[in-house]
């Protein structure tokens, strides 16, 4: 059997072979540690030292000193997740002979720069977005150093968060970057525009139910399924039926009190929205492992009008170990309402939540599919300053990072997928001939960014083709331009 790299649960396995469980085919990546600058802004601060950066690299389709560079800027979370499940940017370094480069995000993953007190107060405190940006700018400038690639432009890309920071990257240092893809990046509803606050965070019930139906005739009872399903949780909790809604649900403890029940309903909307999110047409272990069309798994369609819905079992259950579900464990509030996942990682999001990355998104059971939760920019301040110590200040990326006035920016491509609930939050109109979008009918949340696979639609095989020559031609322009 071949010995290929795998991936299982988060933790990388160097060399194994098919027969692993979970095994994802992954490009030759090295891994590698940058010291890198702990804070970029401040020479008196409790962070003059310098902490160990962890970035993946691989030379093996580059034009060594020539051919451009491909920056992934890492999102939140371990970076070999996001190498593995972006095999779109390997397949085009093949194509046009690029150095490839995935580059983890200060406190996630390895790259913890206080070691297990990163999250202490206030060794926190020099996680921003500034921060992380300043870390790819040295990064990639250390780097094209040590490799002789000084004349190689770069492109950025990223997915989701990682697709903001790109965008970023090549509005802060367009010096260093001639170009950024931006995969399904909310740029605008983290930043506290458009109408995000309309439906949660867009899992739009129209959409959800098309993804039920298989693309077939829109089918009304679809949303009275749904909507009935959490009405009848609710009807039970007010009755104080306790335990027919642990029954329903299998839940290990009985809920007992309004804030069981709120835990409750959002673990069933953090599942229904992850289920959408990564609506992928074939198996993927992103974010946990996911059947392919999880919806469909998820929500049967009996005689073609009755739908039922068991979302937590493909979230929540994918490992077929559980023998009952546990409310607080498996799910945690925080300043996200779409989840910040569990662990370190969880830490991180949910203090960058806090900060500087705006996401009070509420469902109201009009525009979505949820029970009405609110989560205004109140209750966001309560929490946090509880949880961190921190003060939110919206309105902070909009001036940082220019909103949606980004008019004299250029070479940045937004795509999204209609599918997901997160592409109304991102820019969906091209701006200029060089801010473009590029929107994918058939495509859940960056599966641009995913390796070509034979059940890919026709239109995410459109949108990789139009972002290959799109990032061919500003290659060549900042070649011409630097020569
Ligand atoms: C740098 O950090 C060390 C160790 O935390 C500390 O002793 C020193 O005073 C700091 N220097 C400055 C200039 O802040
Ligand atoms: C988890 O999945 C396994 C395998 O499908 C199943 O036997 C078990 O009942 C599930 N657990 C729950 C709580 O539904
Ligand atoms: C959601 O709205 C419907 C009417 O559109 C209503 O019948 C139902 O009770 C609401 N559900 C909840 C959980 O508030």
């Amino acid at each position: 059997t071949k010995i290929i790299n795998c991936y299982f649960y988060n933790h990388y396995i160097p060399s194994c072979t098919e027969k692993t469980p979970y095994f994802d085919l992954a490009p030759d990546f090295k891994e590698e540690y940058l010291k890198q600058v702990l804070d970029h802004f401040n020479y008196n601060s409790h962070g003059n030292g310098t902490y160990d950066q962890r970035y993946l690299i691989t030379d093996q389709y580059w034009k060594k000193g020539n051919g451009p560079i491909f920056f992934y800027t890492g999102n939140e979370g371990d970076v070999w997740e996001f190498a593995l499940n972006s095999g779109f940017i390997t397949e085009l370094a093949a194509e046009q002979g690029a150095l490839v480069i995935f580059a983890e995000h200060r406190y996630y993953g390895n790259s913890l720069p206080f070691g297990k007190d990163s999250f202490n107060i206030p060794e926190v405190g020099l996680l921003t977005v500034e921060q992380a940006l300043a870390d790819y700018a040295v990064m990639i400038t250390e780097l094209k150093k040590e490799l002789g690639a000084q004349k190689c432009p770069v492109i950025v890309l990223g997915g989701s968060y990682g697709g903001m920071l790109s965008v970023y990257m090549r509005i802060r240092y367009p010096n260093i970057v001639a170009g950024a893809l931006a995969a399904s990046a909310p740029i605008l509803s983290t930043a506290g525009l458009g109408d995000s606050i309309d439906s949660f965070s867009g899992t739009n019930i129209d959409v959800f139910c098309l993804l039920i139906q298989d693309f077939e005739k829109f089918n009304p009872a679809c949303k009275d399924a749904v909507q009935g399903a959490f009405q009848k949780l609710n009807t039970l909790a007010q009755q104080k039926d306790y335990r027919r809604i642990q029954s329903a649900f299998s839940l290990c403890k009985t809920p007992s009190t309004p804030k069981d029940i709120h835990q409750l309903n959002g673990l069933l909307r953090n599942a229904f929205t992850m289920m959408a999110m990564l609506d992928y047409p074939y198996s993927t272990h992103f974010m946990g492992s996911m059947p392919a069309f999880p919806v469909k798994v998820a929500c049967e369609t009996m005689l073609n009008v009755f739908i039922l819905c068991r979302p937590t079992g493909v979230v929540y259950n994918s490992t077929g170990q559980l023998t009952c579900y546990d409310l607080y464990s498996l799910y945690v509030e925080c300043a996200d309402p779409t989840g910040c996942g569990l662990g370190f990682d969880s830490y991180a999001w949910d203090y960058q939540a806090c900060t500087e990355i705006e996401m009070c998104y509420e469902s109201n059971n009009v525009t979505d599919m949820f029970p009405p939760m609110t989560f205004t920019e109140q209750q966001r301040e309560q929490y946090c300053s509880k949880r961190w110590g921190v003060v939110p200040r919206p309105g902070w990326l909009k001036t940082q990072f220019w909103g949606d006035d980004l008019a004299t920016a250029s070479n940045i491509i937004f795509s999204n997928g209609d599918l997901d609930p997160w592409a109304n939050g991102g820019i969906r109109k091209s701006l200029s001939p060089s801010l473009i979008a590029i929107n994918i009918p058939e495509g859940a949340h960056h599966l641009d960014l995913r390796e070509s696979n034979p059940a890919d639609p026709e239109s995410v095989i459109v949108a990789r083709k139009e972002e290959s020559e799109i990032i061919a031609q500003w290659v060549k322009a900042a070649r011409k331009k630097s020569s």
